[in-house]
């Protein structure tokens, strides 16, 4: 997905560094572990993207590469529509058809997925993930590290706090304590 979004922005990934995996994936060669990023920035790579999926291990990469130097652009797909008023924050990822509404306010290394909508006056704290199709309405806040499952709503001005996880297709109606997991129609703890 991050290979393909920044290809999107006309900018060709020059490697993958990853514990394992196959020699390139998507034509982007893989260039070592992790631990490879030290040399890569003494040779003058600037630029990184944390591909993981797991938000709490995101923000850990992520701050280990700030911490050498790297900076971490956000990448807004070219079929993404984020208002001009909306704020994205470094690293964070806007899939294709994903809406980002007016004043919200998307903190550092977020994942909006394909088609989820973010919308006015949202506040999303860091490594957040808001996965395909979830709708926040206005005035939603989402704590750091929290997971959004596919299609869930939350509905406007609820809290969600940090390290929760709300199960797909979930409808949240009163604000989440932080580490909770929630799912259900309305949204239970579990
Ligand atoms: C909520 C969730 C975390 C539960 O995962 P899990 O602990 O592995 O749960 P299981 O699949 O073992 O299911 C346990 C029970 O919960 C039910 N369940 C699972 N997910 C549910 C959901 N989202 N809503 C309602 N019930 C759910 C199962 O049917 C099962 O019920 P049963 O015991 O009566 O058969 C997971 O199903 C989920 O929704 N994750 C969100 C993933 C996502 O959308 N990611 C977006 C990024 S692509």
């Amino acid at each position: 997905m991050v290979i393909e979004l920044w290809r999107a922005l006309g900018v060709e990934p020059q490697g993958l560094l990853a514990e394992a995996g196959p020699p390139s994936l998507l034509g982007v060669p893989l260039l070592g572990r992790p631990l490879e990023a030290e040399r890569l920035r003494r040779q003058g790579i600037d630029r990184a993207a944390v591909a993981v999926g797991d938000n709490a291990a995101r923000e850990r990469l992520a701050a280990a590469l700030v911490r050498l130097g790297f900076a971490l652009p956000p990448a807004v797909h070219p079929a993404a529509r984020v208002s001009p008023s909306a704020e994205i924050g470094a690293g964070s990822v806007v899939l294709p058809s994903a809406v980002i509404a007016a004043a919200a306010r998307v903190g550092p290394l977020a994942i909006i997925n394909h088609a989820a909508v973010v919308d006015h006056d949202a506040a999303l704290e860091q490594a957040v993930h808001i996965g395909p199709g979830a709708v926040l309405a206005g005035e939603v806040r989402v704590g750091a590290r929290s997971l959004v499952g596919a299609g869930a709503v939350v509905k406007p001005g609820v809290t969600i706090g940090a390290d929760v996880l709300v199960g797909a297709g979930a409808v949240v109606v009163r604000p989440v304590p932080a580490g909770l997991r929630v799912m259900g129609v309305p949204a239970r703890p579990v």
